[in-house]
């Protein structure tokens, strides 16, 4: 019989929401914390806490040791060269920031090309913008097609010689759909642009190679990979942070300063300016041995059995308008769709009277909206710590929605 990964989890074991079970169905926001990874943190500051490469004292070693590990977790996690092209940030939001501010602002020209995907969340389209901008650059899109897909053609139409950057998600975190990697590296390499992928919402899901895919930079955040709030991952090759600017100035990223000069140090420690969060780094080296004691094949195995149920349960709703390709085939687990005649938000009020957990709204997305023709939708996002049991949970709330607004009398 399969494990009830739900079981790892306190949160799960534990809570009720409104009175309810928790059918937690909203982990492209944030995933819950296995046990694990709060009994690490807890144990960090036990035995280990102290400021790390600051002090020459056993408990200070002991602080580096484990955040110089986590970040060599990381680096073989996601295939890395080495763990110097790791740097930590606070999210995917600070390291997409960090791309656009030390990196784009710095190889961008008056008449070049920033392209990004019409589906991209706010963090991977906003810091763009200011590129243009400050640079008079133009910010171009690509457009999905109607089940959500980035077809060759659009590819063909929009990456010219004069893109120097293309910014896209490698899983749209509202549709959910993979986004074709390879193709696009191979077109950007044809005119020299480079390629900024954000993993936020893949690597919970499936493998990310990131020598194979042969991308320049790549962003994550640990809350949603089972990791805790405030530790994230800014990936890029080496031939890059060479050449980069830090963020951030101040203790910790210097060898020498003088009255008028400061020499830095290499990446990655020229970008990690401050005091660091080790609890997190310490979190995240956690939830990856969590997440690879379970095993890709595992997650994706139990994640698009339990995609499909969801499918086919929403689409046995004639009044389930669903967004984008509703096969499990080139998908992850994250459902959009809305109910005809209901806004989003009561959706989810009247789930959570359920103890069903869901998002509404525009997903930081709001370009995609306008470009799907609405103003909000109401998000699904699985685990694989979900069972079919919430998801009939989830589907009977659904089922219940029109008839609760007086929409249908039975
Ligand atoms: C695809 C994608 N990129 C970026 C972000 C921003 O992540 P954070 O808020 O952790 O910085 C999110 C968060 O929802 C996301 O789904």
């Amino acid at each position: 019989m399969q494990r009830n990964y739900a079981e790892d989890f306190p949160i799960l074991k534990n809570s009720t929401s409104n009175g309810k079970r928790l059918v937690y169905l909203d982990n492209a926001a944030t995933t819950q914390k296995p046990a694990s990874v709060i009994n690490a943190i807890r144990d960090y500051y036990e035995s280990s806490n102290a400021n790390p490469h600051r002090g020459a004292y056993p408990l200070s070693e002991r602080a580096t040791e484990l955040y110089e590990g986590a970040r060599q977790r990381v680096a073989d996690f996601l295939n890395a060269a080495g763990p110097d092209e790791i740097l930590f940030t606070k999210g995917t939001t600070e390291a997409l920031n960090f791309v656009a501010s030390s990196f784009a602002m710095d190889i961008v020209n008056e008449g070049d090309e920033i392209l990004i995907s019409i589906a991209e969340h706010h963090s991977n389209l906003i810091p763009w913008q200011m590129v243009a901008k400050a640079k008079g650059a133009s910010l171009k899109y690509l457009y999905t097609d109607a089940k959500g897909e980035l077809t060759e053609e659009e590819l063909d139409a929009k990456i010219s010689p004069r893109t120097k950057i293309i910014a896209v998600a490698h899983v749209s975190n509202v549709l959910g759909i993979v986004n074709p990697i390879e193709k696009i590296v191979g077109r950007a390499r044809q005119v020299g642009a480079a390629v900024v992928l954000d993993i936020a919402q893949s690597l919970p899901h499936m493998k990310v190679d990131l020598q194979a895919l042969d991308v320049d930079f790549a962003a994550f955040s640990g809350h949603k990979l089972y990791a805790p709030m405030g530790i994230g991952v800014l990936y890029g090759k080496r031939q890059h942070l060479s050449k980069m600017r830090p963020m951030l100035y101040g203790g910790g990223m210097v060898e020498d300063v003088s009255q008028q000069e400061a020499v830095f140090l290499e990446a990655p420690y020229t970008f990690e300016g401050g005091t660091q969060n080790v609890e997190g780094a310490v979190g995240l080296h956690a939830a990856i041995d969590y997440l690879m004691g379970i095993g890709y094949d595992e997650i994706k195995g139990i994640e698009d059995e339990l995609s499909l149920y969801v499918v086919e349960g929403l689409l046995n709703n004639p009044h389930v308008i669903l967004y984008g390709n509703s096969h499990p085939h080139n998908r992850t687990g994250i459902l959009s769709f809305n109910i005809e005649g209901v806004h989003p938000h009561d959706v989810s009020t009247i789930l959570a009277a359920d103890g069903v957990a869901i998002r509404s709204g525009h997903h930081c997305a709001h370009p995609l909206m306008r470009h799907l023709g609405v103003n909000a939708t109401c998000r699904a996002s699985l685990s694989f710590y979900n069972t079919k049991e919430d998801i009939d949970i989830f589907i009977e709330s659904i089922s219940k929605v029109r008839r609760w607004l007086r929409l249908e009398s039975k």
